[in-house]
């Protein structure tokens, strides 16, 4: 038997117990925006700690200054490239609660998919390399690549310490190539290898009028409303088409290429089933792109949250001392996450009244990137995922961010190789969240025969 043939024995051999310990890593819930999760990302994070023990590489962890990160070294041989798997173990809340058929985690099998918090997004799909690793590992002796496997629990909090940790460590980090499975398939049985995703800028504004709630008989007329600034300046923010009105907001922009347009057009795409699906009776976006473009290539402005003033059961006369908005902004290339986000608070801060005083925060800001698709590292993931699924990938852009990412590409000047195991309906960020077993296994063999493959490849 050759050494890959040995490894795939063995994966059929252990399938049953990698499941299991899937479901172990699932229980724990690591929810990083919450701050009493403290305890559990600890244990989410020794966890991990121990599987990479007990494969024998050298794993620590990290401290970033939020919660922890794990780092996992193969021992490096000279000659051999050097691969970077980086995913994240922290997950997004589980509200809304009730709408979940079983508690998120406590992880539940049905018709092939194991449902919990986390499943896809991103315990399971990073799972898949730890898996890849172990069969290289006793299947063989050892690996064909070096690997360092970087594990972080700040991703879905927009990763603010990553950064800053790789550089004090850089090399510690020091690799030919990341390998990330955080994305998704294009659709069922349709994998896709992606080479780029947007940016983020979110922000958030609150306008604050009178110092406390008014009856709106008594001071009505006589006041200002916050409520209302704030709707009138998100109004004012797009026009009734969906164009962006923020001026300078579309500066820059680098378009998507020829050949890309044309092969976004050759996507197995079903519009209609798309919009069926969402309970939609047609799509919506800005004039003149194609779907493709819109959810790809260029930038949005949507409102993520509206507060202020009464919201309960009937009617109460009430002027809101204070009201606010959330805002994400999904950016593409040639668009700086700073400028925009000051784009965005000059362009509030001058249409609030004078009788009234505006908060503007950003939160998460991170650039879009763009990937090479022509390195030898992304042709190996083509090459895997044609062993590991049966066929050749799609290749894709996503409309969601991956925050580090651009730091690999931009300042690290690694390949970043996108696998994506997940399924575009496997409820990511939202109630009963899912992952099928099928793809579990096929992503943990894709993994293996990437690492084959990019040893092997010259160019
Ligand atoms: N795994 C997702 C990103 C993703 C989802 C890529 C689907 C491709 C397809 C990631 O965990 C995520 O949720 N990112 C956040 C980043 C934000 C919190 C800064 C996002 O895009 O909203
Ligand atoms: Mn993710
Ligand atoms: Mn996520």
């Amino acid at each position: 038997m050759g050494r890959i043939e040995r490894v795939e024995e063995y994966l059929r051999q252990h399938g049953k117990r990698f499941e299991e310990e899937f479901f172990d890593f699932l229980r724990i819930p690591s929810v990083s925006s919450d701050p009493k999760a403290g305890d559990a990302m600890d244990r989410c994070a020794r966890w991990l700690l121990e599987r990479f023990t007990e494969l024998g590489l050298a794993a620590e962890l990290l401290p970033t200054g939020g919660w922890p990160a794990i780092v996992a070294e193969t021992p490096r041989r000279e000659g051999v490239r050097t691969v970077l798997v980086y995913g994240h173990y922290d997950v997004q809340p589980v509200d809304p609660l009730d709408l979940w058929h079983s508690p998120p985690f406590e992880p539940r099998i049905e018709n092939g998919f194991v449902y919990a918090r986390g499943a896809t997004d991103d315990k399971g799909q990073s799972y898949t390399h730890v898996k890849a690793a172990e069969a290289w590992i006793r299947a063989t002796g050892n690996l064909p690549v070096n690997l360092i496997f970087l594990l972080e629990g700040e991703e879905e909090i927009g990763s603010p310490n990553l950064e800053s940790c790789i550089r004090k460590h850089l090399e510690r980090f020091r690799a030919d190539a990341v390998l990330v499975s955080d994305t998704s398939q294009f659709g069922n049985d349709l994998p896709a290898l992606c080479y780029a995703l947007r940016g983020i800028a979110y922000m958030e504004f609150v306008v604050t009028g009178a110092n406390q709630d008014l009856h709106s008989g008594m001071y009505g007329g006589i006041v200002p409303n916050p409520a209302q600034v704030v709707a009138r300046v998100l109004a004012e923010m797009k026009t009734p088409e969906g164009v962006i009105a923020i001026p300078g907001f579309y500066d820059g922009i680098i378009e998507p290429a020829d050949w890309e347009r044309e092969a976004f057009q050759n996507l197995p795409w079903d519009l209609e089933k798309m919009a069926a699906d969402l309970g939609l009776s047609e799509l919506a976006g800005e004039p003149g792109y194609s779907v493709p473009e819109r959810k790809w290539c260029r930038p949005t402005l949507d409102v993520n949250g509206l507060f202020g003033g009464y919201s309960g059961e009937g009617a109460k006369t009430v002027i809101p001392t204070r009201a606010g908005a959330k805002v994400s902004m999904r950016l593409v290339p040639g668009q700086s996450p700073d400028r925009i986000a000051s784009l965005f608070e000059s362009f509030v801060k001058e249409r609030i009244p004078n009788a009234c005083s505006v908060e503007v925060r950003s939160y998460q800001n991170s650039p879009a990137v763009l990937i090479p698709v022509d390195d030898p590292a992304m042709l190996a993931g083509k090459e895997a995922i044609a062993r590991g699924f049966g066929k050749e990938p799609l290749m894709v852009r996503e409309g969601a961010s991956i925050p580090v990412v651009s730091f690999f590409v931009d300042e690290m000047h690694l390949p970043v190789v996108l696998l994506g195991f997940g399924l575009p309906d496997d409820n990511l960020h939202a109630p009963n969240e899912r992952f099928t077993l099928k793809d579990f296994h096929r992503g943990i063999l894709t993994s293996a025969h990437f690492m084959q493959a990019y040893a092997r490849r010259k160019t």
